[in-house]
Parts: C-alpha cells; structure tokens; sequence
C-alpha cells in the first residue's frame, strides 16, 4: 500500500475507522434502535408522501423552514430560537466543533458517547475526560476544576448519557450551566425515554446549545438531528453545515414523521416499560445500572467473561455491544439496546445460558 502518511492530519492517522458490527442479526440490540418500524398503513401513506417529492432539485430553504417551524412548534421553543438541521445529530456535532477555533480544547465527563472524542480528534482538537464517580455520577467539582484550568471552548453532556444510562441530576446540570468558562452542548440523543430536557432553557441561556436526533425513536435509517440555541450560534453553525446536507426525501420524511408523533410516542412508552421489566430480570443475574435511555448497561459477575457471554449470544442470534475494550469504568461491561418484548425475552434466555 502507498505511503501516503505525509498527507494525512496526525488526529486522523491515530484513528481506527468507527465500528458498525456487519450482518444482520436475528435480534439486534447493539446500535440503540427502535426495535419498531412504522406500522404497514403508515409506510403506505409515507411512499405516498414521497412521491411529490422533487428528486430533480436540491432541497430548497423553504422546505428547511418548514422542517425547523414544526420541530420548533413541537419543542414549545421561544420564537426566534435558532435551528440548524443535521443529518442525524453526529453531523451536528460535527459542524459545531468544526465551527471551533483551532486549539481549543473540549470537555466531557467520561465515559460518554466516543463521537465527542472521536470528532475532537479527527478535527485537531484537543479532548479532556473528567471521569464519573463510582454508579457513573456527576463529579461536578472535577468538572468545574477541569473547565478552570482548561478553558475549553465546549463541554459535551449526553443527556442521559451512552454508554451508562445515566440522568444526571437537574441540580448538577444547573450548577454546569452556571460556569462562565465553556459553552455547554446538552445531547439529548436519548429524550423520549428520559422525558427531561434542558429544551425549556435555551431561550434564556446563550451559551446553552442542546441537540436532538429522530434515530432513537424509529427513523435511525433516516439520518436527521437538530440542533437548537441562540441565533449569535445558529448563525455561525450556518455556515459550516453544508448545504443540501438534509436530503429532500429526509425532509419530507421528517415532516411526515411529525405527523405521526403519537406513534413514535406510544412506542417509546412501550419501550420505557419494557427497560423496567428487563433492569428487573438482569438485576438478578448481573450488575446492572439503572438507565433513563433505551438500552441498559451490565456487568456479569464474573470478571473477563464479557467476550465470551457477548460471542455466545451472537452464536444465539442475539447481538449486543461489547464495551469491555474500552476499559477504565466500562470494564466488563456489555449494553443491551431494549427491544420487544419477544426480543428481551430471547435476550433473557440466551445471557441466562451463557451466564
Ligand atoms: C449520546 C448520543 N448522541 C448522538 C448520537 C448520534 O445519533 P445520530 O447521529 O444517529 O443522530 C448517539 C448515537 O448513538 C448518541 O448515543
């Protein structure tokens, strides 16, 4: 292979390309999907909504308006929020540390979802984890410590937060929001099964950016995130997005989504339920913490066994994630993504067995 080294930014050359497990699982509970697909009348009623669709033409502003007056309806945002559309939220994140000065340094407690490392490294910025306390808890005085002496530009809290579960308390994300240093991105990627959201306050707060993503609640083939803060933000985030980066069929799907939002709901309600039965059954095989998110962290009792239950059950048919590679905290750990309730039960029997 040519050397091609010379060429390449160092954060990208560190990097290993982003793992998506191939082949298609009979139960897949690896990637925080909605295990429902839109019900057969709605997928009628959808190819039907897209057949108006201009395939011959970019997506014009018009359409984006549209899109950003009905999630700003839904949200009960404050007239004259700002609204950047993504496709799917890590774009989002993407375009706002892009957006960064060069050399600038993010914050995140640790561990969290990897894209906030990932996306700092691979855009040469530099990336400081501030590691949860023991049950994966808010050490907000680390936290303060740590955006003192760094100065970073952002700190990055998914809310609740991948791979943990966790909600973090409302009175440790007020005092964070108190902090004059960073600008702070509130990753609500998992919202319709934690039901909290800082939403209510970015009309107040201009340092407040909070992002949203449809993938969690059904549409994760559809790629499409948002983000939503103060204009002196938007307008800047404007100009990093591409600009056709929302296609015309992801456009209109998202508004036909939001037509539907009774359904995504009623599917949520079906999977927070299901999380309760199934922390309930894991808690007496396993270690397990309690999650606000879609899926639920574990550790077997037995220590180094992870890559073992995990191959097992993908023998079975079932694929979760294993995060024991990630080490630190996560040692030993696997998440499982809630699924039906058919789907948890096979789960269930499976990890029993190779347990
Ligand atoms: C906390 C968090 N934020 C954002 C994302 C990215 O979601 P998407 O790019 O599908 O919108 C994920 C996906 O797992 C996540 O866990």
């Amino acid at each position: 292979m040519a050397d091609i080294s010379r060429f390449i930014a160092p954060g990208v050359r560190a990097r290993k390309v982003y793992h998506v497990a191939a082949g298609e699982p009979a139960v897949k509970l690896d990637a925080m999907e909605s295990p429902y697909r839109l019900p057969m009348e709605l997928r009628d009623r959808w190819l039907y909504a897209l057949r108006d669709v201009a395939l011959n033409r970019y997506p014009s502003p018009e359409q984006y308006e549209r899109v950003k007056a009905r999630l700003a309806r839904e949200a009960g945002l404050a007239p004259h929020t700002g609204i950047v559309l993504g496709n799917g939220s890590d774009e989002i994140l993407q375009n706002i540390v892009l957006a960064l000065d060069e050399g600038v340094t993010v914050v995140a407690p640790t561990p969290t979802f990897v894209m906030y490392e990932q996306i700092a490294a691979i855009l040469g910025r530099r990336f400081v984890g501030v590691p949860l306390k023991e049950g994966f808890a808010l050490d907000v005085p680390a936290l303060q410590d740590a955006l003192a002496r760094h100065a970073p530009a952002l700190l990055f809290l998914a809310y609740p937060n991948n791979p943990t579960g966790t909600l973090y308390p409302s009175d440790a994300m007020r005092a964070l929001l108190e902090v004059d240093e960073a600008a702070i991105v509130v990753d609500e990627a998992y919202y319709p099964f934690a039901q909290a959201s800082l939403m209510g306050m970015v009309a107040d707060r201009p340092r407040l950016l909070v992002v949203r993503t449809l993938s969690k609640q059904g549409l994760a083939g559809l790629r499409f995130g948002w983000l939503a803060a103060d204009h002196a933000w938007t307008d800047e985030l404007e100009k990093v997005r591409l600009p056709y980066n929302v296609s015309v069929v992801t456009a209109a799907s998202v508004e036909f989504a939001l037509d539907y939002a009774d359904v995504f709901a009623d599917q949520a309600a079906r999977i927070r339920a299901e999380r309760s039965r199934l922390y309930e059954a894991l808690r007496t095989q396993v270690t397990v913490w309690p999650s606000e998110a879609n899926f639920l962290l574990f550790r077997p009792p037995v220590p180094g066994r992870a890559g073992d239950i995990h191959a097992r059950l993908k023998g079975a048919g079932i694929l979760i994630k294993n995060l024991a590679a990630s080490g630190g905290a996560l040692d030993g750990c696997l998440r499982v993504t809630v699924g039906t309730p058919a789907e948890n039960d096979a789960f269930l029997a499976a990890l029993a067995r190779a347990l």
